[in-house]
């Protein structure tokens, strides 16, 4: 799983920088390529030579190598690597990785990197219990980098403190693990559709009925779909987001009419399709051309008219092949009412989060799911970032399509 990676590890002032030898040594043994990248407190704990004989290469430390004056491009190794580890990552390094702080080669390494980071803190106690450490960690955390601690458990067990950084063979596993979960859930070659935000039902040029969706789930999902290799088309409503990824081909429309129409264009091509809009269940019946005026005393009365389900249009025509999943936005009866649109609406899974759940639903950076397959089985989640949740249904869509 390990082999034939390339692996950037990064080495800071702490202590138990002794325990990166092992590491480095353990990833060789794997087939690992490994490039050391060491701080200038890094080389105060343990010599590059000790390093540099281990992986074969010579340490990159400074900017400029000293005898040949060439210059060392973070860049370019930030997009060799397969996986950056800094181990061990002291407090001061990861204070710098949490601000942006490139004042050495491996934060710029950091910085421009495009491949995972794995970081394994190592400091005493207090350090560690700092709240500006706590802050830096989650902040970390918030960007996607993982983070690799020992279990509380083995600590307890040792009788050593928090901050010590974890053991090199354990910080290996996680690293395996990651790769072997990323070969199962892999979307490289997979076409998705995923329709995302609220929809707009005209009433006159200036008004209209919509909801408060934001796009944020949607967008998330986009985004995880991306960064698994999948060619993605997010059919939006109207938001305030940008799709970050080059892969996310985005399609705006307006009203649950135009959402529908784009997305039967782009129905067979697609292999995965993922309905997280909130849209419209109905439209005024008519839109007028000009701004309705007040008329004092009179009263309004709007009619309308039913649009179509875009879900349950698609759910008509879905082969066995494809795998689409919808969400369900409930207020009451959550669970019975999602298992309905499953039946309804043919699909392989539906993704329930309910307006009872505090941080759940409409416009939060927080969702809380509980996934419903066909075959009735449940799977609840806890209270996430909307990116980790696009991360548990995405896992979950990789699972089924395998399985067709
Ligand atoms: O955008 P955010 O602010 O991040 O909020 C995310 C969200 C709450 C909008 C999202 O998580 C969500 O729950 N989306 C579905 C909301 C919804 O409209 O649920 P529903 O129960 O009314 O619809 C059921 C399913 O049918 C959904 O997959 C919906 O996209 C689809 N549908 C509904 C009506 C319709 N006319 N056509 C459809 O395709």
């Amino acid at each position: 799983m390990l082999k034939g990676k390339n692996i950037i590890v990064g080495i800071t002032g702490s202590i138990a920088a002794y325990k990166a030898a092992y590491l480095v040594r353990g990833l060789i043994k794997k087939g690992c390529e490994v490039q050391v990248v060491m701080t200038p407190a890094g080389k105060e704990f343990i010599t590059p030579v000790t390093l540099s004989a281990l992986t074969g290469k010579p340490v990159i430390s400074e900017f400029f190598t000293a005898n040949t004056g060439s210059w060392n491009s973070h860049v370019d190794l930030g997009l060799w690597a397969d996986a950056v580890v800094i181990a061990p990552a002291s407090a001061s390094t990861i204070g710098k990785m949490a601000n942006g702080i490139a004042d050495n080669m491996l934060i710029t390494t950091y910085l421009s990197a495009k491949a995972p980071v794995f970081v394994a803190p190592a400091m005493d106690l207090d350090m560690f219990a700092h709240p500006s450490t706590t802050r830096n960690i989650e902040r970390l955390r918030s960007y996607g980098n993982t983070i690799i601690e020992p279990a509380s458990g083995e600590l307890a067990s040792h009788l050593i403190g928090k901050g010590r950084m974890e053991e090199p063979d354990k910080i290996i596993e996680v690293l395996e693990e990651y790769f072997d979960e990323k070969k199962k859930s892999n979307l490289t070659g997979k076409k998705v559709m995923i329709t995302a935000g609220p929809t707009y039902e005209k009433i006159d040029p200036v008004r209209f009925i919509g909801n408060y969706s934001s796009g944020k789930m949607g967008y998330a999902l986009a985004e995880e779909c991306a960064a698994r290799g999948a060619e993605v088309t997010l059919i939006s409503g109207p938001v305030n987001i940008k799709a970050r990824n080059k892969a996310i081909k985005v399609i705006d429309v307006e009203s649950a009419l135009q959402m529908h129409k784009e997305a039967l264009e782009n129905f067979s091509q697609s292999d995965i399709i993922i309905l997280c809009a909130a849209v419209a269940d109905y439209r005024p019946d008519f839109v007028a051309e000009k701004k309705m005026k007040r008329k004092e005393g009179e009263e309004i009365k709007i009619s309308l008219v039913p649009n179509p389900d875009i879900a349950a249009d698609l759910g008509s025509k879905v082969s066995p092949e494809q795998v689409m999943v919808g969400f369900a936005l409930e207020t009451n009866d959550e669970e019975n009412n999602a298992v309905l649109k499953i039946r309804k609406k043919n699909l392989d899974f539906i993704v329930l989060n309910s307006l009872n759940d505090k941080g759940a639903g409409f416009r939060t950076d927080t969702n809380k799911i509980t996934i419903i397959d066909k075959e009735g089985n449940k799977f609840p989640f806890e209270l996430k970032s909307k990116s980790d949740v696009a991360k548990d249904i995405i896992s979950k869509v990789s699972e089924t399509i395998s399985l067709k």
